[in-house]
Parts: structure tokens; C-alpha cells; sequence
């Protein structure tokens, strides 16, 4: 089964043309941009990591999330170094105000950066050492090219359309665990934001062997294309949440889709709810349980 949607098969963009507007090969970049992340990651983010979370300089944002110095720390070096290399390529980074979100976005029909400069700023802030940093390329409306860097692990995940997800170089292929049936699956479920009937029924009556839940969207994503959990489920990620994560698993062989059915990815900066498996089968499992609860009024049919 290929889970790409009708649109995202038509979709693929050649080396050629990603390449022209970084103009260097496409392995070059690769290379490039984990050096850029990581370094950051050497020079902001671990020391910082390290004050412990007495010392953090951590505020709340508007919603109410956690924002720390080294976000925004990350997110100008980010953004600089990126625009040093390739001037004409806006970022669009979640630390940005609402403004420049609502104008940078208008340049994914051309060519932009999502990035997330730390994804699971919870658990950097408090001492937990499961965070990232998540950036995506899109052309013309769609991801072309990714790369989630875990720093405490020195993993980095990348992915090209057409052409594969990679950690740290090596091509993602999913295992195959248990006949990839649903009841033995393990699950990433992120609670916070799921409707009422659909948490408790997760709660008391799940379909899969067990669950966790680790505090960061995008490194959830590689996660899964890296089938160390089999499903997930996530009911409001934004777009510098899911952008990166999403083309890695559906590199890796995975299936994804919003709660209303469609692409994941969308050129928007409204919140999307999803779910994703790494195996087709364990995917339509899990999508059909969820179908079939007809009380949570879902439609998760892959148009
Ligand atoms: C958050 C994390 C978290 C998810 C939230 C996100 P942030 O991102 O990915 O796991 O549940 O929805 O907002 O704020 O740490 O970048
Ligand atoms: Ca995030
Ligand atoms: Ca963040």
C-alpha cells in the first residue's frame, strides 16, 4: 500500500529543481545543514541544557506554552546562518510574531524555511532530555527536504521527497514487529490536546499494547519512521511541529492524515489533529478503530 495521497504522487519535485534553488547537490546540503543545526545546538542549546532547570530563563507566551531564552537564542542563529547561505529562502520560525508568521507564510507557494528551533521546550526547560530542533524546506506548497536533529542523542534525521528518511546517514527502513498488528503495537499519543471521549476510551480501552507519551512532535515523527513506537496520535500540532517530522516518516515507508481525512501537511497556521503509523497495515488498523468508534465522529479516509 502507498499512502500518499493522489496530489502527493504528482507531487515530486526533481533533484534538479531543489538543487538549483540551493544550488549545491542535494547530499551537499545534507551535510550543510547539519552542520548548521548542530552547531547551534553545540553553542546555544546544551550549554543551556546544562544550567539545569533552576536556572532556565523560561516565560509563558500568549497560549499559555513555555518559551526559554535559548528558543529564541536558537532561532536567530538559525535564521542568520541560513540566510547567510541562501538569501532569497524567508524563515518562517515559530518564535516569530504573528505578523511575520502571517507574511512569511505567503513565500511557501515559492520557497521558504519552517523551522522549530526547539520542539519540546517542556522538557528542555525541565531537565528532560528529549527535544530538538525541526526545519523543513518547502517549494511551491509542499516539503521538500527535512531534518530533525536530537542533540542529546546526536541523531539526526533527514529526509528528500522521492528519495528516502535517513539517521545519521543510514536509510530508514521499517522493522516489522509482531505482524505489524495493531493489539501489539506501541503508541505515542499526546493527551493534551484530544477530545474528551477520544482520551478516555485511550485511557481505558486501547486497541494497542501500550503507550507513551515524550513531550516533543517532531522527534515523535522520527520516532515512529523509526519504528521504535509503531502508531501515533496527536490532536493540535502546528506547522513547525509537524512539517519536518511528517516527510521523514512518509519517507520511511509510514502513513499519515489529519482527523478530517487529509494530507497532513497543509500550507496553514491553523492547528491540525493527526494520526500515523510506520506500517500500512497497522496504519488502516488504526484508522479503522478510530472509524470505528462512531462516537468520535472522526473521518479518517485518505482521499
Ligand atoms: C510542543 C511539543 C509538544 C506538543 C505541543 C507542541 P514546543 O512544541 O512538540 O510535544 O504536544 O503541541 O507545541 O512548544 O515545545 O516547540
Ligand atoms: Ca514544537
Ligand atoms: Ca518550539
Amino acid at each position: 500500500m502507498d499512502c500518499r495521497t493522489e496530489s502527493q504522487r504528482n507531487e515530486v519535485l526533481t533533484h534538479d529543481h531543489v538543487e538549483q534553488l540551493l544550488n549545491m547537490p542535494i547530499g551537499t546540503a545534507w551535510q550543510v545543514l547539519r552542520d548548521i543545526v548542530s552547531q547551534a545546538a553545540q553553542d546555544i542549546m546544551l550549554p543551556k541544557f546544562a544550567l539545569n532547570a533552576y536556572q532556565q530563563e523560561v516565560s509563558h507566551k500568549e497560549d499559555d506554552s513555555l518559551v526559554t531564552l535559548a528558543d529564541k537564542q536558537m532561532q536567530q542563529r538559525l535564521t542568520e546562518t541560513l540566510t547567510s547561505y541562501w538569501p532569497d529562502i524567508p524563515v518562517l520560525g515559530e518564535e516569530q510574531t504573528s505578523q511575520q508568521h502571517a507574511s512569511v507564510i505567503t513565500y511557501l507557494d515559492s520557497a521558504a524555511w519552517v523551522l522549530d528551533p526547539i520542539d519540546g521546550t517542556g522538557n528542555f526547560a525541565a531537565g528532560i532530555p528529549y527535544f530538538c530542533t525541526s526545519l523543513a524546506l518547502v517549494v511551491e506548497s509542499k516539503v521538500v527536504l527535512s531534518l530533525v536533529h536530537d542533540p542529546n542523542r546526536d541523531e539526526s534525521f533527514f529526509a528528500f521527497q522521492g528519495s528516502g528518511a535517513h539517521l545519521n546517514g543510514q536509510i530508514l527502513r521499517p522493522r516489522v514487529m509482531f505482524n505489524n498488528s495493531l493489539n501489539h503495537a506501541s503508541a505515542l499519543i499526546d493527551f493534551k490536546r484530544l477530545p474528551n471521549n477520544l482520551a478516555s476510551i485511550l485511557a481505558i480501552d486501547p486497541p494497542y499494547r501500550s503507550q507513551r507519551s515524550f513531550g516533543a512532535s517532531a522527534l515523535d515523527w522520527c520516532w515512529i519512521a523509526a519504528s521504535r513506537c509503531q502508531v501515533y496520535l496527536h490532536g493540535s500540532q502546528m506547522l513547525w511541529d509537524y512539517a519536518a517530522g511528517e516527510l521523514i516518516l512518509r519517507e520511511a515507508g509510514g502513513c499519515s492524515s489529519s482527523f478530517d481525512g487529509k494530507a497532513v501537511f497543509e500550507k496553514s497556521l491553523a492547528p491540525r489533529s493527526v494520526i500515523a503509523a510506520i506500517d500500512p497495515d497497522c496504519y488502516r488498523q488504526w484508522r479503522d478503530w478510530l472509524n470505528g468508534r462512531g462516537d468520535l465522529r472522526l473521518k479518517l479516509e485518505i482521499d
